[in-house]
């Protein structure tokens, strides 16, 4: 087993780990050798989220080495976020109970809520969208802290919230977001909206790293009008390629390095145990400033964002 990876302090005290595995568009079937190579690796973050629809699986999966031995559930930081469909106070208890049974843990790590805003009905398969306009953040916070004082979470926070709504719920908070969730990578930098965070002391976890390359695809495949995602793909970028050669590194490693020595934690995914070990081995080498500057210069802006609900009809 390899080192793990180094952590971030979260304003709670506690720590996350700065690399974890994402887990989107991962199918049940894919999870338990997923897992396997990413505890092996040796990550302990694992991210995950009711509309993953991988909770049960990646519970087996942990169970397994959890049963076994192998590790204690202490070392272990399991992040899952709340349904879409349940962005309503009276829901969030419930919805929590259920991710704990699928995942077979009797608390985890971070709680997040998942967007800003709810749905009253979501079938993706069906492409059937209604937006909740009466969703309330600050009210379902509030539920969230209680979350924590029953000790089914231990820390709580947001996802793809921007300033302005996580100012809202840091104002109303008595227990305040440890972690932001955001789209962050290379080509979508961030870096008002991170800096805001530090100013607040709120971590930075970013999601789509490496740039979901695939993602348009799989939105077309899923059904969806792809057409306002942009064709982008960082892992072919010849600035990251000539870094990536210079450190004798590969493209994915530069790329969750610059996020790495920027204080922000970063999930990747991959389905493939080789390229999960690959994205772990970010603490051996180092970008210079002048690595740092080049990558910096990429930063594209909102025109990178890739995660765009524009696709869901309404
Ligand atoms: N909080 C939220 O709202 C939110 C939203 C979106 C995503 N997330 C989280 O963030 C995670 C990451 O985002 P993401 O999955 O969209 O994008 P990503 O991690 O930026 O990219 C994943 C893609 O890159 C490929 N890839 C991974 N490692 C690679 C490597 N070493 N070399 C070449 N290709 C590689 C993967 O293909 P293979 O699988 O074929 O290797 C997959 O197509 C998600 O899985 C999820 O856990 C959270």
């Amino acid at each position: 087993m390899t080192d793990r990876a180094p952590a971030l302090k979260l304003n709670n005290n506690r720590e996350m780990p700065i690399i974890g595995l994402g887990t989107f568009m991962a199918a049940s079937e894919v999870i338990e050798p997923m897992v396997d190579a990413a505890l092996e690796a040796g990550y302990r973050f694992i991210d995950t989220g009711y509309w993953h629809c991988n909770e049960e699986a990646i519970g087996s999966a942990l169970n397994k080495w959890l049963r076994s031995g192998r590790i204690t559930r202490e070392e272990l930081f399991i992040a899952t976020k709340m349904p879409s469909t349940a962005n309503r106070a009276e829901l969030v208890e419930e919805s929590l109970k259920k991710s704990l049974e699928a995942l077979q843990l009797s608390y985890i790590d971070m709680y997040i809520l998942h967007f800003p805003f709810g749905y009253e009905y979501l079938d993706l398969q069906q492409r059937l969208c209604v937006v909740d306009n009466t969703t309330d953040i600050v009210s379902i916070w509030k539920a969230m802290e209680q979350q924590v004082e029953a000790g089914r979470t231990l820390s709580i926070g947001l996802a793809s919230f921007n300033a302005r709504q996580l100012k809202r719920i840091v104002k109303a908070a008595r227990i305040p977001p440890a972690v932001l969730m955001i789209e962050l990578n290379v080509y979508l930098q961030q870096k008002e909206l991170v800096g805001f965070c530090k100013a607040l002391d709120v971590a930075v976890c970013a999601y789509a790293p490496l740039g979901s390359p695939d993602l348009p695809l799989l939105m077309k495949m899923m059904g969806f009008d792809s057409e306002s995602i942009p064709a982008l793909n960082a892992l072919s970028d010849p600035v990251v390629l000539s870094i990536a050669e210079k450190h004798s590194k590969t493209a994915s490693q530069v790329l969750l390095r610059h996020i790495v020595q920027r204080g922000i934690a970063a999930v990747p995914k991959s389905m493939h145990p080789s390229r999960i070990k690959e994205n772990f081995q970010v603490f051996d080498f180092e970008l210079d400033d002048d690595d740092m500057d080049r990558l910096y210069v990429l930063d594209k802006g909102r025109r990178a964002r890739m995660y765009n609900t524009s696709i869901f009809p309404e």
